[in-house]
Formats: C-alpha cells, sequence, structure tokens
C-alpha cells in the first residue's frame, strides 16, 4: 500500500484559457496567465490499494460515482501505465476544499494539482512539477497553473500532435511576492453553476459567430497582461485582464452560453464606480457568475467593503497571490 497527501490552491485567470485543440491530449488553444490564490486550499490523500477492486472518490466526506469520479480515475490511470506495471492497485482518492465549492473558485484546479502531485508521490514516479502540471493539465487544463505558485503562465497546446502526447506544463512568470495585489471574489449566488467549463467552451468553439476573433485577440491580451505585469504596471495589468474576460464572455455569450446573473452585472457596475471614484480596480469572470476584483493590497479593505454593500452580492472572500502545490 502506498499513500500520499498534497494540498493545492485554486488560481485565477486574468488572461483567460477559453477554447480547445481538436484532438487529443486537453491542449488549449490560447496562452493564458493565472494568479495562485493563497489562505484557500484543496488537501487530498491517494491511497493505492491491493484490497480495492475499483478507484473510489470521497469529496467532503461523500463518495462521488459518475463523472468526477471518471475524470480521477482517468488521471490514476495515467499515473499506473507511467509505471511499467509496477503500480496496477486500485486507488482511493480523499478530498476536501477549505472553501465552498460554490464560491466558483475553481475547485477543480486545485483538485486535479492536487491529485496530480499526491498520485505520482503514491505512486513512486517522476514527481518533478513539469510532469505534474503536464498531468494535472491533461484533467483540467487550469489545473496545470495551480500547480505552480504566484503568477503563472500555459501556453497553447500544439498545433501538430495528432496523439496528444507531447508535454505541456504551466511555468512561473513571477513569484507571489512580485506584485502587492488582492482577489476579491465577490460571491453572488451558493447556486453550482449550470455548465461546465469544459462543455461552455466546446459549445462556444462549435456556436459562437465570435470564436474565430477571440482565438485571434486572446494572445494580444495575453502578452499585454503578461508584459504589464513583468513591468508592475497594476493598471495596465488590470485593463488587460478585464478585457480577457469580456472577450471571452462575448465569444460565449455568443453561443448561448451565459454565465451571468442580474447580480454580476449590478458587481461590475459597482467596480466601474470604484474606478470613477479613484481606486483602482479591475473585474474578471470565470464561467460562473461570480465576479472577481484585482486591487492594489492597499486598496482591498476599502473595495472590499464597497463590493460587500452591493446588492447581490453575498459576501467577499479577500484571497493574496499564494503558493503552488505541495505534499503535506
Ligand atoms: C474560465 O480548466 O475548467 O476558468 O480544461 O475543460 O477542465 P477544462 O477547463 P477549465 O477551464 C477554465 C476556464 C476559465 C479560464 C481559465 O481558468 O483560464
Amino acid at each position: 500500500m502506498s499513500v500520499a497527501t498534497a494540498v493545492a490552491h485554486p488560481n485565477i485567470a486574468l488572461a483567460k484559457y477559453w477554447g480547445k485543440r481538436a484532438g487529443k491530449g486537453n491542449y488549449p488553444a490560447v496562452p493564458s496567465l493565472s494568479v495562485t490564490l493563497a489562505g484557500l486550499s484543496t488537501t487530498t490523500t491517494v491511497r493505492f490499494d491491493a484490497a480495492l477492486d475499483a478507484d473510489r472518490l470521497v469529496l467532503g466526506g461523500t463518495a462521488v460515482a459518475g463523472e468526477p469520479l471518471a475524470r480521477a480515475a482517468a488521471l490514476l490511470d495515467r499515473v499506473r501505465a507511467s509505471t511499467a506495471g509496477r503500480v496496477s492497485e486500485r486507488a482511493e482518492i480523499v478530498t476536501a476544499n477549505d472553501f465552498p465549492t460554490a464560491s466558483g473558485l475553481a475547485s477543480s484546479a486545485s483538485g486535479f494539482a492536487a491529485l496530480a502531485l499526491a498520485a505520482v508521490r503514491a505512486a513512486g514516479v517522476d514527481a518533478s512539477l513539469d510532469r505534474v502540471s503536464d498531468l494535472a493539465r491533461r484533467s483540467s487544463a487550469s489545473a496545470a497553473r495551480s500547480v505552480l505558485g504566484g503568477f503563472v503562465e500555459l501556453d497553447a497546446g500544439p498545433l501538430d500532435d495528432p496523439s496528444g502526447e507531447s508535454r505541456l506544463a504551466a511555468r512561473v512568470v513571477a513569484p507571489s511576492d512580485h506584485l502587492d495585489v488582492r482577489v476579491l471574489v465577490c460571491v453572488v449566488t451558493e447556486e453550482a453553476k449550470t455548465v461546465g467549463s469544459t462543455i461552455g467552451m466546446v459549445e462556444t468553439a462549435a456556436a459562437s459567430p465570435y470564436y474565430a476573433s477571440w482565438l485571434d485577440e486572446a494572445p494580444r491580451l495575453f502578452a499585454r497582461a503578461r508584459a504589464a505585469l513583468l513591468a508592475r504596471d497594476l493598471e495596465a495589468l488590470g485593463e488587460a485582464t478585464e478585457k480577457s474576460a469580456f472577450a471571452m464572455h462575448a465569444a460565449a455569450l455568443a453561443a448561448g452560453v451565459v454565465y451571468w446573473r442580474p447580480a454580476t452585472l449590478v458587481a461590475l457596475d459597482a467596480v466601474r464606480a470604484l474606478r470613477r471614484s479613484g481606486v483602482g480596480a479591475w473585474a474578471t469572470i470565470d464561467a460562473g457568475p461570480h465576479v472577481k476584483v484585482l486591487v492594489a493590497a492597499a486598496d482591498a479593505a476599502r473595495a472590499a467593503a464597497e463590493l460587500g454593500r452591493v446588492t447581490g452580492v453575498l459576501r467577499v472572500i479577500e484571497a493574496r497571490p499564494g503558493e503552488g502545490a505541495r505534499l503535506a
């Protein structure tokens, strides 16, 4: 029996990944840039055990079957396949988030990052960050970025790999203390999202008249965000961040993929009001209704107080840049 436990944090994309390369391998169609968050964690234990006759997934104390188990088992299959027959046992995965999944804080990102690290360690195979990030990406591309800490980039996938075998791992662009910022997560509903990101991007690619424009624009917005980050220019980073989110959602909306709720627009309006009142604050939105706001650390308390008063904002979670996945 071999066992390992890992901890990972969610990340928020400043320049969004939305859309996949055709073919196998779960390669993103565009590059993305994110910040890994501290203070919110997923802890995952993987135990390979000859006494088990099937893989098992226990999420927050409850055994889970169906699609979540199938996705986790696919990762375990990849790890088992890399042991040259040494590890063939089924495994139990016990995982828990210390933040509510409905907060839209990308539990798949922290979940697959922690699972990938715990699984390679428990199986005793190559546990380099490159390998772990590539493994996590194959389950959920944003998870590749949660393997690393601070400000992290993930390239678009290769154009010429129909087999899906090439390695694509995230890289650190700058450490967590590079820019003194906070992300304020404005939670606007406690309900789980209706359309997951995997389906949402497939529908966008299939039906949005603006998908080609998104594929064209996203790398430019990524380059702007990356250059602004390296220059420690928060205003330019905030502008590129907001543009990336709006461009992604514009493409999705045109396919009828609507993640926004009325409170999403109210919160977006409040972010603009903050800017008019002189507080640098920029919004981003993932595949869900919540609004995440990038601010300087010095402005976080005031911005959080104002956003917390907005009708429809249920609560505001303040997060700072944090570290990558690690063994517990
Ligand atoms: C809007 O990584 O969840 O959060 O690879 O299909 O699992 P899959 O998608 P996922 O998509 C994340 C989309 C996003 C933007 C981002 O994190 O870059």
